[in-house]
């Protein structure tokens, strides 16, 4: 390993020079860390030891009618076929009346770890009589939280074993994911707790298993508009249901459905600015919220519909974090045309409704693999080194062809440049 000491302290031009030297990149790699390398001075600001942007493709869904607004929803992925298959998703919801979306209040949980406990039940009752008198020094700590209507809103205790005890504390956020807020609220709580009761305090962090601030969304979608490859819509609506039951039955199943769920999910988060990790793993944890990994999304038959609903945890924010300081989150935020991090709770959650019905439509019809073949091979010829104007006709190429690897990929490139493009 070559010394990298104090590269936080060097200039970007500095760590390009050095690093470039260190690794002994050649020329164009050089180039391409420069070339990439759009924002310096907020890649500064954002992270550590920035050198240069690693950059996502930005596409919009459409289609999407949630509580009888129409949105264009912005999705940052790098996955082929999630943007299309969410307008896809989208558009027969959208026939079908649209998405109904609904918001819990935006309380977050921040928690207080005690260790070294002697008497939890006894710290218990201390913790109670002090209660009022903890959530007030929490308040303190963020006065502006609270002039703005946010702000504590409850204590909880609970022993976890005999020397462990934890506090969560519900903050009203507002229109901020929180992180940072809570944090140093929680910490202030955390001192008043060792100077008062002599209680030695483990740690002091939010959780992400945002139990409180949950998005839920539902679609009733009559049997005609599901009818698919000679498939009668009955048909289809009943693979559905069964695709679902599967989903609650068996968690591997489960994991799979709710990664397609997060295919749009992620997106969305990612293109509003938000922490998509935080978003994940509540997510995952509210999945298995009754001791069983579940699927997120359920659909049930109603008369001669089918009719989907999904509930997660969805804490994120319209103001504060990277929001503010990200120029294309603010410009995304107007393409979407919202105004609240309850508006922006109610279109992720409803996308991934979407992205799961779009999903679970081409799996128990035609097979994912077919209907995403195009654009599949699109990234394959991309990656056998076709470019922009060469893409189209080598897909078709492609389909024709007996194997669909990147060898044979590049073989076709290769032909296809010396035979057909010359004449
Ligand atoms: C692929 O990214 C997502 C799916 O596997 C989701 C699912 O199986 O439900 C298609």
């Amino acid at each position: 390993m070559q010394n990298y000491g104090k590269f936080y302290q060097k200039s970007w031009e500095e760590r390009i020079n050095h690093i470039s030297q260190n690794e002994k990149l050649t020329k164009e790699q050089i180039q391409i860390l420069k070339n990439s390398a759009h924002n310096k001075s907020l890649g500064d600001t954002m992270i550590e030891n920035y050198i240069t942007d690693y950059s996502y493709p930005e596409g919009i869904a459409f289609h999407y009618l949630i509580n009888n607004k129409r949105y264009l929803v912005p999705m940052v992925t790098e996955e082929p076929s999630v943007v299309a298959a969410s307008s896809h998703g989208a558009a027969i919801i959208a026939k079908a009346g649209g998405f109904l979306a609904k918001t819990s209040e935006r309380l977050m949980i921040g928690q207080i770890i005690l260790e070294s406990v002697e008497d939890s039940a006894k710290l218990i009752i201390e913790i109670q009589k002090l209660t009022k008198d903890l959530l007030v020094v929490a308040d303190q700590a963020h006065p502006s939280l609270k002039k703005r209507g946010g702000g504590t809103r409850w204590l909880k205790t609970r022993i976890l074993a005999e020397d462990l005890v934890v506090l969560n504390i519900a903050i009203d956020v507002q229109e901020a994911m929180g992180a940072n807020m809570i944090n140093t609220m929680l910490e202030a709580v955390a001192a008043r707790l060792e100077a008062v009761l002599r209680q030695q305090v483990l740690m002091s962090i939010l959780s992400n298993y945002a139990t409180e601030c949950l998005a839920s969304t539902t679609c009733k979608i009559p049997y005609e508009l599901l009818s698919k490859n000679g498939f009668a819509g009955e048909i289809i609506a009943q693979k559905i249901v069964q695709a679902s039951r599967v989903a609650q039955l068996d968690t591997y199943r489960a994991a799979t459905h709710n990664k397609g769920i997060m295919n749009g999910i992620d997106a969305v988060v990612m293109a509003s600015g938000n922490d998509w990790r935080a978003i994940e793993s509540g997510a995952h944890a509210y999945a298995a919220r009754n001791g069983q990994y579940k699927g997120l999304s359920t659909w049930k038959i109603s008369g001669d519909y089918l009719v989907g609903e999904l509930e997660i945890p969805l804490p994120v924010g319209f103001i504060g974090g990277s929001i503010g300081i990200v120029p294309l989150v603010s410009l995304n935020q107007k393409l979407m045309k919202i105004t609240s991090a309850r508006e922006l709770e109610q279109i992720i959650v409803s996308v991934g409704l979407a992205q799961n019905l779009a999903a679970l439509l081409a799996l128990v019809s035609e097979g994912i693999q077919k209907g995403h073949m195009r654009l599949q091979l699109k990234s394959l010829v991309i990656a056998a080194g076709a470019n922009v104007a060469e893409e189209a006709v080598l897909v078709d190429k492609m389909l024709q062809a007996d194997k669909r690897d990147i060898a044979s990929a590049k073989k076709i490139l290769t032909d296809y440049r010396k035979k057909d493009k010359n004449g």
